[in-house]
């Protein structure tokens, strides 16, 4: 995926939005946000996740964590979808803002581009305080995200935060299940950090590498 990556900064671009117009820098001040983007306004796909998202919108303000669409089209198109979108979803309210990109202008700046289509992706970034991508989705235009695996990808990136980066979630994880130790923190570390204690697994190699531990 040419362009910005896991680890880049955001650029700061001046958006507009269907709530008001920002820099992004100021939208994602001091919290964590997802930044997804849509081909087009008033397409099947699009108008079931964008009503996705807006029945999930308590569960990421919950986690103190902001939305952000885009789709490629204009601030009145938005305006006028936004209806159908909430239509289709019963229980969804588009409380987020969806950015304008009717000229696909912002997209290729935001590396939300198909490769192979040589246009408008389904892609999402979660983004830290710190303005910097931590995780990327890049789907086709053909296939719509799950937004449960969002949020269980945005859980793990919270939790691995929160513990300074020294655990990580095992496959298929979700809150309140344990978390594996990174292998860069040593068993001495280990036993400091976890006071409830930890469990090496017992594996043919007796590296003792995967140990688990529990911090809910
Ligand atoms: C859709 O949202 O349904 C869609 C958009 C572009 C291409 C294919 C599907």
């Amino acid at each position: 995926m040419p362009g910005i990556t896991l680890g880049d900064t955001v650029p700061n671009l001046d958006v507009e939005t269907t709530y008001k117009n920002f820099k992004l820098h100021d939208y994602f001040a001091d919290s964590w946000t997802v930044l997804f983007s849509h081909p087009g306004d008033f397409t099947p796909v699009c108008t079931t996740e964008l009503g996705a998202m807006g029945k999930y919108a308590h569960e990421f303000e919950q986690r103190g964590v902001k939305l952000l669409g885009l789709s490629c089209d204009d601030i009145q198109s938005h305006k006028d979808w936004i209806p159908d979108i909430e239509a289709f979803t019963p229980g969804s309210k588009v409380t987020y803002p969806i950015i304008a990109d009717p000229n696909k202008e912002i997209i290729p700046q935001l590396n939300m581009i198909d490769p192979i289509e040589n246009g408008p992706s389904r892609a999402l970034h979660i983004v830290g305080p710190d303005c910097k991508i931590k995780l990327s989705f890049l789907y086709p235009s053909t296939t719509g995200r799950n937004m449960d695996e969002v949020l269980r990808a945005l859980d793990s990136l919270l939790m691995a935060a929160k513990h300074k980066n020294k655990i990580a979630t095992p496959v298929n994880w979700k809150p309140y299940e344990p978390v594996v130790i990174s292998p860069a923190v040593s068993d001495e570390e280990a036993n400091k950090l976890f006071p409830k204690g930890f469990k090496t697994a017992q594996l043919p190699s007796k590296k003792g590498y995967l140990r688990v531990a529990d911090v809910s």
